[in-house]
Formats: C-alpha cells, sequence, structure tokens
C-alpha cells in the first residue's frame, strides 16, 4: 500500500470570473496600445480593468498546468503593464528621469517588493529574470585563485553558467553533488536529502559558497532554506545562494523554514509562478551594506561610487539597480501581481492552494503508479507546485518509461487534448561532470490559477493517453 497524502479543500481560483469578463477585456486589450486621440478613453477602459483580476487571458477550455516555465498574467497585472507602458510612451524622458514610479532608481517598486517579502528597501534590486540575479551575484561576488564552491546536479544552467565560466576563467573550483536517483528520492525526508548531497566531508568543507536551487525544476524538491543554512553553516561554507526560480508566487517566502533570510543571495522570477510579466525578476541581497572589494556591482552604472572612494555607504542594491533603462512598466506590472497574492489572502494562503492541488496530482500518480512519481512525496517540506512522475502504460505501471520519445509523445497527446505540462530531462546520478545523460519526464505545475476541475480534466485525459501508449 502506497501512503496516500491528504488533502485539503482548495478554493475555486478567480478563474471562476472568466466568462463574466472575458468580453469587456478583450474590448479593452485586443485593440493593443493606441496612441494620440484615443488614449483617454483607452485609459477610462484600463482603469475599469485595474481591480479584475481574472486570469481570462488563458482561452476558456484551456487547462494550463505549465507555470513553471512560464506563468500567464490576471488582468490586473495586463492593464497596469499597458497603462504604464502608456504612461511612458507619453514622456519618455520624465518617465525614465524622474517619475517616482517608472524612474530608474526603481525606489518605489522596490520598497513595494521589500515590504512584500518582508525584508528592507537596500536588501532588492529589481532584475529582468532569474539568470540576471544569479549572474549579478555569482560574477558579483569577489572568488579568490583557491576558492571553491558547492552545487549539485541538477542546478539549472541559470547557476550552471557562470560557474562554469569563473572555473575556465580563473579555475574556481566546482564541487558537484549527485541527486539520489527518483525511486529513493521520491521517500525521503527533507534532513535525509540535505544530509545525502551535502556531508561534512573535507571536500565541501570551508568552500566559499553553496549554490542550489530552492525548489528543483527537474524533481519538484524544495529544499527548506532553513536546513540549507545549518548546512552551510556546518559545513563554514561562506555565502548561501539560492537559485529560486520555482519558488516566488508559490512558496511564502516570509515562513519560518523558507524566509528569504535565511539565504545570503536570492534570485528569482516574477513571470512564473508569481504570474507578473516577462522580462521581471527579484535579486534579495541580504548584507545590505555589503560592497567593493567583497563584492563588485558587475551590471551597473555606480562602480564610480566605490572606485573614488567618496561615497563608499552607497547600497550595492541601488548600484545594481541603475543601469541604463529598464523595464520599469513590468517592474510595476510585477507589484501588482503581488498587490493580488495580498488581496487574495496572501502568500501563505496561495502556497497551500498550489500545493493541494500538487497533493492530488501526485496522489493520482501514486494510485496508479507509485513507482513511476519522481518527486518526494511523505514529507511536507519537500512539496511544492511541481510534480514529475515516468509515464506508463495504463496497464503495465509498474514499468516507468524514461525515454525522451515516449514522454514527448504523451506531452503532444495531452496538448491535443488543450492541456498543457511539459518534459523533463533529469541528470541521472553518479556523474556529476557528465551532465547530458539524463532521463526524462512528465512535469505538472500547479498555479494559483488553477481549479481542481482543471486537475480532474488533466487526470481523465493522461487516463485516456496512458491507455493508448505502445
Ligand atoms: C531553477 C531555474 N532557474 C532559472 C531559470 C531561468 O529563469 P529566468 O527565465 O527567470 O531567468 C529557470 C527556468 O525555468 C529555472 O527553472
Amino acid at each position: 500500500m502506497t501512503a496516500k497524502i491528504t488533502s485539503k479543500p482548495s478554493r475555486n481560483s478567480t478563474r471562476r470570473h472568466f466568462i463574466k469578463t472575458i468580453g469587456m477585456v478583450s474590448t479593452a486589450l485586443a485593440g493593443g496600445m493606441s496612441f494620440g486621440k484615443n488614449i483617454s478613453r483607452k485609459s477610462i477602459e484600463l482603469d475599469s480593468l485595474k481591480d479584475n483580476c481574472s486570469f481570462s487571458g488563458l482561452p476558456p477550455n484551456y487547462t494550463y498546468l505549465n507555470s513553471g516555465t512560464e506563468g500567464t498574467m490576471p488582468e490586473c497585472v495586463l492593464s497596469t503593464l499597458q497603462e504604464n507602458l502608456i504612461k511612458w510612451a507619453r514622456n519618455p524622458t520624465n518617465s525614465y528621469e524622474l517619475d517616482p514610479i517608472l524612474g530608474k532608481r526603481q525606489e518605489f517598486n522596490r520598497n513595494k517588493v521589500a515590504d512584500f517579502l518582508n525584508v528592507g528597501l537596500n536588501n532588492i534590486c529589481l532584475t529582468d529574470n532569474t539568470t540576471m540575479g544569479l549572474s549579478m551575484t555569482i560574477m558579483g561576488l569577489a572568488f579568490g585563485p583557491n576558492d571553491k564552491v558547492v552545487t549539485t546536479n541538477q542546478e539549472h544552467t541559470a547557476i550552471r553558467s557562470p560557474l562554469q565560466l569563473l572555473n575556465q576563467r580563473q579555475g574556481l573550483k566546482i564541487e558537484t553533488r549527485s541527486f539520489p536517483s527518483a525511486n529513493r528520492l521520491s521517500k525521503m525526508k527533507a534532513t535525509e536529502i540535505v544530509d545525502f548531497l551535502f556531508p561534512n566531508i573535507p571536500a565541501l568543507r570551508n568552500a566559499k559558497a553553496l549554490c542550489v536551487s530552492h525548489v528543483y525544476p527537474t524533481t519538484g524538491v524544495r529544499l527548506p532554506l532553513y536546513a540549507l543554512r545549518e548546512k552551510a553553516d556546518e559545513l563554514n561554507i561562506k555565502y548561501l545562494v539560492i537559485d529560486g526560480a520555482q519558488a516566488l508566487g508559490m512558496i511564502d517566502l516570509t515562513q519560518k523554514d523558507d524566509r528569504l533570510e535565511h539565504s545570503d543571495f536570492y534570485a528569482c522570477p516574477g513571470h512564473k509562478f508569481l504570474n507578473g510579466p516577462p522580462s521581471t525578476g527579484v535579486l534579495y541581497i541580504k548584507n545590505a551594506h555589503i560592497r567593493p572589494p567583497e563584492f563588485y556591482p558587475t551590471l551597473s552604472q555606480r562602480m564610480i561610487r566605490y572606485a573614488d572612494g567618496e561615497s563608499m555607504s552607497y547600497p550595492i542594491a541601488k548600484a545594481l539597480q541603475v543601469r541604463g533603462c529598464s523595464n520599469a512598466p513590468g517592474f510595476t506590472a510585477m507589484v501588482r501581481a503581488m498587490d493580488y497574492i495580498n488581496d487574495e489572502g496572501g502568500a501563505e494562503y496561495i502556497e497551500k492552494h498550489i500545493l493541494s492541488l500538487s497533493k492530488d496530482v501526485k496522489n493520482f500518480i501514486l494510485s496508479q503508479a507509485p513507482n513511476c512519481i519522481v518527486s518526494p512525496y511523505l514529507d511536507k517540506k519537500l512539496l511544492s507546485g511541481l510534480t514529475t512522475f515516468y509515464p506508463f502504460k495504463w496497464t503495465k505501471p509498474q514499468i516507468p518509461l524514461k525515454d525522451k520519445e515516449s514522454v514527448n509523445w504523451v506531452v503532444d497527446k495531452l496538448l491535443e487534448k488543450n492541456i498543457r505540462v511539459r518534459s523533463i530531462g533529469i541528470p541521472t546520478p553518479g556523474n556529476p561532470n557528465k551532465l547530458s545523460t539524463k532521463t526524462y519526464a512528465i512535469r505538472v505545475s500547479t498555479g494559483y490559477f488553477n481549479t481542481p476541475e482543471d486537475v480532474d480534466s488533466f487526470k481523465f485525459a493522461l487516463r485516456d493517453v496512458l491507455n493508448r501508449i505502445n
């Protein structure tokens, strides 16, 4: 008998407003942006959408279960974006130089993000995406010739790429630890996984940085930030650098176990689970006073402040923010997505909804094919809104199908039924330097806008598709 996860009933998401609002939205948005005479009429239409946070951008018969790749945007976010693009277009110079919301220093939006995450203004820099935040961090830290960093075999290229660059350019040593195989991983507890990945051995001790993900895009494993912090302290690792691409908008980053402040640097996007616009993200920097020669602002117009020695107290988050023209209208819309979360009941509430849907997906796979689940399901602390599993023939559930072709076939057949999930490559354990060896699995992301009905549609369609697989 396989243990089942107990699901709490979840509230219907705001997609229920879809039918009511679709006519109004398509009128306002289908016209796109128009400047000149129409502008005041457009502004009035947008005003009426600003408080409407239905997810009607997604067609009614489309079950979108891939927020792990990209989220969508509710109307209030879309209209905020459009409104501020128009504002910019009307008065570009003023917008960039002086506007308190759109201007290059971004203090207003940085403050709003800081409030949402319960940290300070100078802990926050707004970025284009996770990749930018990780690059600013890894390239900014002043690694010396004998330094090493610890990472895992399942990191995204957003972490691996800058580490590789430093490895090749200046010989930074990289200790890559392998996750256990899927059948072992799915039954593990949080402390077991963290101890397995980062044992107290000389090869890991005294590393300069531990560079890992909060939630793994491959397996959906969520590594509790407090456990990573404890581990980094135990191993005397100076910096805990976190890739939070799959966490913002899914996990409450102000709560005990997963509080942002457990990390030293945390990079995350606005465009995935948060349902903000493309090209938005956040970099959290714990030490607001960090500066050269400990940390350099690599993408910035403000290095001069440190170089001339006159203003050594200039906050690094501000130095990283002032980097030419950024996606300021996008940042206003990302902040709107955060306000929306607060209006809905807060990040903790959103997390509960997402986890409850993902438990439902996990239980469905467990009930039919316990051998095929990859994501952990026994320890609550490891759960996320991502569920990964190997497909299987419905009548032979004991045999996981791990090849790319079978997985892509299932993804394509589900898409023919208007269900969007994705295929994901999982590096095999034991050979951290040969990252190209992978098995393939299906990944289902349950976002805030998803409903129990979406999960039911997925289950129904999956059963049909797996009955047809050869
Ligand atoms: C773990 C992880 N890191 C980084 C990224 C890249 O995210 P972004 O587009 O925000 O740079 C992704 C995208 O899927 C991801 O899953």
